[in-house]
């Protein structure tokens, strides 16, 4: 088992024993699903049975079960989804286009000024879309309550690892022992991280109420969520926890999805290029991108699909669990059981994607040059579960690879001799994963682009 990267060896798995595959991994009933086919089948077809998430004792302990990703399914977690639905559906989501154009413009100047901290850049322009649209908040360099969220985020997924989980659902009796115990310092940490997580939930939430008594706010999921929910007071609390769950699904998701663009650019040059010639074509250069320019970029719009399909940053997704017992195929599959979708398998199967370790925008096109009707549905998820932020994010990607495209040419650093430096792709591990570090040079394509011209730029744009 390759316990970095789980999702190779499950298509290997596949290729030997199926596309539905049963295991048992640290106590919990597992069946990793490798085809699309079969994942429509049971999360979509059967999605009653299939719309639950699997329950870890370490949940409740550590104060993280509020989160709508990891909600049981049911009223509340309904309540989420509708407050969601509300601001983020794809003719509400319009709204933040502009909001989302003046942050890819921010990476801009960001990646001008100082291009070697790219990556800080793009971790930047993801969260600040994320804390403007869910709470109308402006980020600035370096800001205190993005680090707070952040920092909170960080001990969740401390608390999270799945040895922890089974080790306490093996032996539940831990979670009875005080906190003064010897030995007990995950009781002590469960303390701390349910003071930490009651900051994370509370203060952006405050933060974005004193805008809307101002009179200033602009749209936001909480200012829709208030203003639509208004009068049914048990939505305020459905509020704050769904809006709390945003950043940690939102901000990493898309930025993760961006060094993926920015690698695969700096390693295909002939791909960017095209993509830059595209954009020429129809932007030419006294201007930058906009939304209206998007059915006119067909190849941009495959290099944004190819990026998703070359490397979906949640290999695995997020697991599923069957409410009852069910049976396919005749496959027998228990209540309670985790039901992993092989994302990265289903985008790597060489008989859809052939040569998929290639990065080819150009399969995305239909024989006659148009674009084919594959929007790789499968990076978003499954059924009643599918990622209620996806048209936000589909925004806040194309907005800010057709920006970057238009501006910088993204290649390989050089070493002291004037040499490309080479380097192999790899991937950090983890239930999301994203491209290590890699060296690269990110330098504006048009030797008048300074700072002041930049400005002129964004500044007619917006
Ligand atoms: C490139 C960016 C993103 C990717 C690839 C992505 C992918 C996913 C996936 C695979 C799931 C699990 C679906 C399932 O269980 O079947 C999910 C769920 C979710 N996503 Fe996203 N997501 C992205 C951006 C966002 C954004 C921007 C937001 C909100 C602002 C968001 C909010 C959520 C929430 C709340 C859930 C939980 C849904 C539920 O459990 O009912 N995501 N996402």
């Amino acid at each position: 088992m390759n316990t970095d990267f789980p999702w190779i060896t499950y298509k290997e798995w596949s290729d030997t024993y199926g596309d539905i595959i049963y295991s048992r991994i640290l106590n919990q009933d597992v069946i990793i699903l490798n085809s699309e086919e079969i994942a429509r089948a049971l999360l979509e077809k059967r999605s009653s049975n299939y719309s639950d998430r699997p329950r870890f004792a370490t949940m409740e302990l550590f104060g993280i079960a509020f989160r709508t990703v990891m909600r049981s399914y049911g009223d509340t977690w309904r309540k989420h989804r509708r407050i969601y639905h509300q601001a983020f559906r794809p003719e509400a989501a319009v709204i933040y286009r502009p909001m989302q154009l003046r942050k890819a413009h921010q990476l801009l100047v960001g990646l001008l000024h100082d291009p070697a901290k790219y990556q800080m850049h793009l971790e930047t322009h993801s969260a600040s879309i994320v804390m403007s649209a869910v709470y109308d908040y402006d980020t600035k360099p370096n800001d205190p309550l993005v680090s707070m969220i952040r920092g909170a985020m960080d001990s969740v997924i401390h608390a999270e690892t799945p040895d922890k989980a089974a080790i306490i659902d093996s032996y539940p009796a831990l979670t009875s022992i005080p906190a003064w115990f010897p030995g007990a310092s995950f009781k002590r940490h469960a303390l701390e991280l349910k003071s930490v997580l009651k900051d994370m939930i509370d203060t952006p939430f405050e933060y974005a109420l004193d805008r809307i008594s101002s009179g200033l706010s602009a749209p936001s999921m909480v200012s829709e969520g208030l203003a639509r929910f208004q009068g049914d007071a048990s939505f305020e609390l459905a509020i704050k926890e769904s809006s709390a769950t945003a950043f940690g699904a939102g901000s990493e998701t898309t930025h993760s999805t961006l060094l993926v663009f920015v690698q695969a650019m700096v390693l295909n040059p002939e791909v960017q290029k095209r993509a830059q010639a595209e954009i020429d074509r129809v932007v030419g250069t006294d201007r930058l991108p906009d939304f209206g320019d998007r059915v006119s970029m067909p190849y941009v719009e495959a290099v944004l699909r190819e990026t998703m399909r070359f490397y979906p940053i949640a290999p695995l997704g997020v697991p599923h669990a069957a409410v009852n017992d069910d049976v396919y195929e005749g496959y027998f599959i228990p209540k309670g059981t985790s039901i992993l979708t092989n994302i990265w398998a289903m985008t790597h199967d060489a008989t859809k994607y052939p040569a998929p370790f290639e990065f080819k925008p150009e399969r995305f096109f239909t024989s006659s040059g148009d674009l084919n009707d594959d929007q790789v549905a499968p990076i978003w998820g499954w059924g009643r579960r599918i990622c209620v932020g996806r048209y936000l994010a589909d925004a806040s990607l194309w907005s800010a690879i057709a920006s970057m495209l238009a501006v910088f040419d993204f290649l390989k650093a050089t070493d002291e001799n004037g040499k490309d430096v080479d380097f192999e792709p790899r991937w950090t591990s983890g239930i999301a994963s994203r491209p290590v570090s890699f060296p690269c040079r990110i330098i504006p394509r048009r030797s008048d682009m300074d700072m002041e011209k930049l400005t002129s730029l964004t500044s007619t744009a917006v």
